[in-house]
């Protein structure tokens, strides 16, 4: 066992080699990267140029693009948490030393439409035969900024942007921006801290 805890066992994703083997798109992976065993790749958009991570980054969690689109860039010396979840339908940029804590979830879009017919024809579609090509799911792109870390079991949701060294408490829900160098928690996730202050 190695000092970090990442042995050989948990180093190994049979899940990432089968994908590749059944010849569905996965993700490209910068110099020392490691998707460790409970890391998914779900690229339902079909396009491994989709789903990037930046050198030295350590990947426990799913990432994934629906068929309708989505994008998702991951910078370097990133950590994203086992049982995190990222889905884009539109794009997901995440800067340089990011930290993504367990059972963080980042959507950029609703995932399923409001209306309930079109809600329940998505479902129909994605029971039958998988997620629909054509839909609107009032995609809009995330950015998290280089520095920030999301705290576990956090959301952070469509259209947002949370800024360098930002910091998103354990459970909050992000529903706005958050400036650089500022903390936020709660549900809907309020600023407790910012500037200088969030920094000590
Ligand atoms: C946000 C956090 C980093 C603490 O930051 P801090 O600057 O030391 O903040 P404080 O502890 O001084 O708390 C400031 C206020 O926010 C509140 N607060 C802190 N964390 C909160 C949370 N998760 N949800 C709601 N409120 C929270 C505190 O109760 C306090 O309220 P008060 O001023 O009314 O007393 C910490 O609470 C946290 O959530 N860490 C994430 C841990 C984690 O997810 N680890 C997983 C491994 S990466």
């Amino acid at each position: 066992m190695r000092a970090n805890g990442w042995d050989a066992a948990s180093q190994m994703n049979f899940d990432y080699h089968l994908q590749r083997l059944l010849g569905r798109a996965t993700c490209r992976l910068g110099p020392g990267v490691r998707l460790l065993r409970t890391a998914r790749i779900r690229n339902i958009r079909g396009d491994s140029d989709c789903i990037t991570i930046g050198a030295n980054s350590i990947i426990r969690g799913e990432l994934a693009t629906f068929a309708h689109g989505g994008r998702i860039e991951i910078g370097s010396w990133c950590y994203v948490g086992e049982g995190s979840r990222i889905w884009s339908g539109a794009s997901v940029v995440i800067g340089d030393r990011v930290l993504i804590a367990h059972s963080v979830n980042v959507f950029d879009n609703l995932t399923h439409p409001i209306d309930p017919e079109a809600r329940h024809r998505q479902i129909q579609a994605i029971f039958n035969h998988g997620h629909p090509r054509e839909i609107d799911l009032d995609d809009q792109p995330v950015r998290i900024e280089d520095d920030a870390w999301l705290g576990a079991g956090s959301f952070v949701m469509r259209g947002v942007r949370i800024g360098a060294r930002a910091i998103v408490a354990a459970g909050s829900v992000v529903t706005k921006d958050v400036a650089s160098d500022t903390t936020v928690a709660g549900n809907p996730a309020e600023v407790i801290k910012s500037g200088l202050e969030a920094r000590v």
